[in-house]
């Protein structure tokens, strides 16, 4: 039996990560928290609610009206994001002014201070999965098994569109590209919590390898974890 450990996977938009982490969740049957949902749906109740996302000081009086959960849906066993108890997954994914506002909201301090407390709620008793860019930086740091995932932006803007078009959305490689190098940019570069990988951290690039490969190499990593030292 596997020890409940905590599982941190930092990375760039659509390099898998979330693949993986619920891939490594189902495999290990931990918890999975996917953290970016969780700033999207944010983002989507400022939206809703015509609340100047430029405006620091009006998203910090609204978080007191945001609660973010994660539902599960017991036929296709899927996680799916909740807002205020409203199921937002498809909106979240698909709503391209999320995708746009996202970077903005979740460089604001108040708004990852108010997110990063609920993470680390989610994991007070390990055995958990969590994806965003600075869970082995900020909400883990003591986490005993830290991944970087890595992939090269085109093969990370095809896969992206291959994901759009699955969900009927209209959009050409050279605007998923673009949109993806924008949240690079501002996710490496924002003064609160940028995209880092972490010392201890094992970096992992899925540009040639398949998801299958991926799985199998950080098992590999979590079964060395476990192994008694000798
Ligand atoms: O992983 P994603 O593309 O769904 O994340 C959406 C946005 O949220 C992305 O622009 C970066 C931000 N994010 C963050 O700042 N910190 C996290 N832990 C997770 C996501």
């Amino acid at each position: 039996m596997l020890a409940p450990i905590i599982i941190a996977i930092d990375g760039y938009s659509s390099c898998g990560k979330s693949t993986l982490a619920k891939q490594l969740a189902k495999e290990l049957q931990f918890k999975y928290i996917d953290t970016g949902a969780m700033y999207r749906a944010l983002t989507l109740y400022l939206l809703q609610n015509q609340i100047d996302i430029h405006h620091p000081a009006m998203v910090a009086a609204a978080l007191t009206q945001i609660g973010i959960s994660f539902g599960l849906d017991t036929q296709t066993q899927e996680q799916f994001t909740l807002l205020n108890g409203e199921n937002v997954e498809h909106e979240i994914r698909v709503n391209p002014r999320v995708a746009s506002a996202v970077s903005i909201v979740s460089a604001q301090t108040e708004i990852r201070k108010f997110l990063v407390k609920q993470q680390q709620a989610f994991g007070i008793s390990k055995g958990i999965v969590m994806d965003g860019r600075d869970i082995g930086t900020v909400v883990f740091p003591q986490a005993e098994l830290k991944l970087f995932i890595t992939a090269e932006p085109n093969i990370r803007a095809q896969r992206r569109l291959i994901e759009l078009k699955e969900m009927e959305q209209n959009t050409t490689f050279e605007e998923v590209l673009a949109n993806l190098q924008k949240r690079d940019l501002m996710d490496t570069t924002r003064a609160d919590s940028p995209l880092l990988k972490a010392t201890d951290a094992i970096e992992i690039d899925n540009s040639n390898l398949s998801r299958e490969d991926q799985l199998t190499k950080v098992l590999n990593l979590v079964k060395s974890l476990n192994k008694p030292a000798q």
